[in-house]
């Protein structure tokens, strides 16, 4: 009697232990588990994990075109394609963007996606990057760095080109439209300085303006790319000057503040009006502004880049040469050529 309630007891005892290992290994080995440790960044990816780990370091969140490019970024390194992502929103500042790329260096990330603010400044935390054995790939906007191995490779859109494309609108525009020696009295409202995106527009544009002494640049003002400082500065110029023929905007968000305060005051604008807007990203709200005639003429930039990151990611994997340099091409929308474009667009 007294042997068997000790069996008894024992095979208790061993039947509660099985259960805990299985609990605990249930636990350990858990998806939520280990996606929750995953997205804390306190531990790297699985060993026996197939996924590409990627630090995304974005800019921020600052017009329709972002919105647009982090979809596109974030859609093709899903998991389903063999990544897996950790994303970071800069909010425009260079200081969050170096901090982060740290965090990412000491969580081991297999590779580092950076859409950089401004363009000077990155020796030292690509320095990092590279030594930590991390390939760096640029989108959107470039570095200025002596030595170009400290990044594998850039992924955007040409912006020299886009402000080039923009004087050549222009160019157009006037031999149609104007006197040969007709003075052209130019606003320019430059996006984030010191940018890719401003610096590539301003210089592309300049390059034009620059064969045509008749065309004066009244000034060049920072809008940081947004609505809201656009409408700021653009209040105070229509109060400054009252013969501006031209106002080129380095983007559509800023275009809307500056068509909303033309509206204000009484100015008119576009195919009919009489100050011409050039803007740039072709955003479906900005196409619809051309197609109306409120915009004359709208540089495109393209964010869909998530795609071409991702093939670039997975021939680095695989040993692959690629490009240092890869554009991805754009066109100049007009009220000429823009409907077909509008309904496609998703952004
Ligand atoms: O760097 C690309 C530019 O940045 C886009 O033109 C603008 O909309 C964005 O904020």
């Amino acid at each position: 009697m007294i042997k068997n309630k000790k069996i008894l007891a024992l095979t208790i005892v061993l039947m509660i232990v099985v259960a805990g290992c299985l609990i605990f290994n249930l636990y350990i080995f858990s998806p939520i588990r280990l996606r929750g440790l995953y997205q804390n960044g306190e531990a790297g990816i699985a060993d026996n994990s197939n996924l590409i780990s990627v630090g995304v370091c974005q800019v921020g969140s600052e017009s329709v075109w972002r919105t647009a490019n982090t979809s596109s970024i974030k859609k093709a390194l899903a998991e389903e394609n063999g990544f897996f992502l950790r994303f970071s929103n800069a909010r425009q500042k260079q200081e969050n963007q170096i901090k982060t790329i740290r965090e990412f260096i000491s969580q081991k990330v297999d590779y580092i996606v950076l859409a950089p603010v401004t363009e000077y400044g990155w020796e030292t935390v690509l320095e990092e990057a590279k030594e930590a054995g991390i390939p760096v790939i640029l989108t959107d906007r470039k570095v200025e760095v002596e030595d170009d191995s400290l990044y594998r490779c850039f992924i955007g859109t040409d912006m020299y080109g886009e402000g080039k494309k923009a004087g050549e609108w222009l160019e157009d525009y006037c031999v149609e439209f104007k006197e040969p020696d007709e003075e052209i009295d130019i606003i320019v409202l430059t996006g984030t300085v010191g940018s890719t995106a401003e610096i590539g527009r301003s210089e592309g544009f300049n390059s034009i303006a620059q064969k045509h002494p008749n065309w004066n640049i009244l000034e060049s003002v920072d809008a940081d790319f947004t609505t809201t400082k656009a409408r700021e500065v653009m209040r105070e110029l229509v109060k400054k000057y009252d013969d501006i023929d031209v106002i080129v905007s380095q983007n559509d968000d800023m275009t809307f503040g500056v068509v909303e305060i033309l509206d204000e005051a009484g100015i008119t604008h576009g195919v009919e009006g009489d100050v011409k807007i050039i803007s740039f990203d072709a955003v479906k709200k900005a196409l619809r502004m051309v197609r109306d005639g409120e915009i004359d003429a709208d540089i495109e930039c393209n964010p869909n880049q998530g795609e071409m990151i991702a093939s670039v990611i997975k021939d680095i994997n695989r040993d692959r040469t690629v490009e240092k340099i890869n554009y991805i091409g754009d066109m100049t929308f007009t009220i000429y050529n823009v409907n077909g474009y509008i309904n496609s667009r998703n952004y």
